[in-house]
């Protein structure tokens, strides 16, 4: 995009065009870098900024007195969030910022299924959602951003059902993150999501997450610690990817490396996957250096398995996130 353009010039955000008399106003610094049409650079209220993630594709930074969060168009991914400066969530020591691959780190979204294809069909690993430009949602709340994703023809060989979704992200002033999905065709289907959440926690080893005791889980891991007990916190020891079942509404994240706790209060959710790779799996997956699984915890808010969500045409669901940081007393 340069200035000067004689034609209107498309927008990232959808085939709206930009006409040049409106790009000659744009401040030089936005320009290539994040949607600058009018619909978008006029859709925000205070404390919310477009800018570029440093792959150039666009991003949003939300801002209170205590908060900045961005929130990547790509996949609707939730970035980063530093509260007073200090980054709560994780991010990989290598991300990639490219088109059509989620950065390891911050909160991808996982729809319309949960881990690898369940039919087999070389289809992506959790689904596509996070593979996806969303675009701006019609209407934006006055204190954060929503963007939206619904199913096109062309995707009908992925998941042949027709959905609208939106992800609104909004500082109240704790991060909140709303997920609804909605029925648009003429079939009922079900599907899985998860708000797969990177926390950084400095060490995992110390790490401690409350709130799941007693909760009926599966483990995956392919090498998992060998016995744990199910009543009490869950600390780490071995690679760890345990599916939750029937979880509560809070769950809090105990990260002594960091002197902080993290609570997780949700609505809608009726699942929680934990995971952590331990070195073996980590040196498999994309993004990670080599220290880097000691870092984090992934707490997934979610349902998924026996808790996939049922939608009769016209139906919608809706999944909340609210997040809290607290120091270790
Ligand atoms: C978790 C799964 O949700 O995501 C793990 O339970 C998986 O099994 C992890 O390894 C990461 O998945 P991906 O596709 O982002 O590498």
């Amino acid at each position: 995009m340069t200035r000067g353009a004689t034609d209107a010039t498309a927008c990232w955000c959808g085939p709206l065009t930009i006409p040049a008399t409106t790009l000659a106003r744009v401040p030089d610094r936005a320009l290539g870098k994040a949607c600058v049409c009018p619909a978008c650079a006029g859709a925000f209220g205070d404390g919310v900024e477009l800018a570029a993630d440093p792959g150039g594709r666009p991003q949003f930074v939300l801002t209170n007195a205590d908060d900045r969060l961005t929130l990547a168009a790509d996949g609707a991914q939730v970035l980063s969030w530093r509260h007073r400066s200090r980054e709560i969530l994780w991010q990989a020591s290598a991300p990639e910022f490219a088109p059509g691959k989620p950065v390891r780190g911050g909160v991808p979204l996982v729809f319309p299924w949960f881990g690898d294809d369940p039919e087999r069909r070389g289809r992506p690993a959790h689904g596509f959602a996070r593979n996806r430009r969303w675009l701006l949602a019609p209407g934006q709340p006055a204190n954060g951003v929503s963007l939206c994703l619904g199913s096109q023809s062309a995707d009908g060989d992925l998941w042949p059902h027709a959905f609208t979704t939106e992800l609104e992200v909004r500082l109240t002033p704790n991060p909140e993150l709303r997920w609804r999905v909605r029925n648009v065709g003429a079939t009922t289907w079900s599907f899985e999501q998860a708000l797969h959440t990177y926390f950084a926690v400095g060490d995992v080893t110390t790490a401690e997450v409350r709130g799941l005791e007693g909760v009926p889980h599966e483990e995956q891991a392919s090498e998992p610690e060998r016995a744990w007990d199910p009543h009490a916190p869950l600390r780490f020891v071995a690679e760890t990817d345990r599916i939750f079942q029937g979880v509560p509404d809070r769950i809090e994240l105990v990260a002594p490396a960091l002197d902080r706790r993290v609570e997780l209060h949700t609505d809608g959710a009726r699942s929680a996957i934990v995971w952590t790779p331990w070195p073996k799996k980590a040196a498999r997956l994309a993004q990670l250096g080599s220290n880097d699984w000691r870092r984090f915890v992934c707490i997934e808010t979610a349902n998924v398995g026996c808790n996939a969500v049922t939608l009769a045409p016209g139906a919608a669901h809706e999944l909340t996130l609210r997040l809290r940081v607290a120091d270790l007393r």
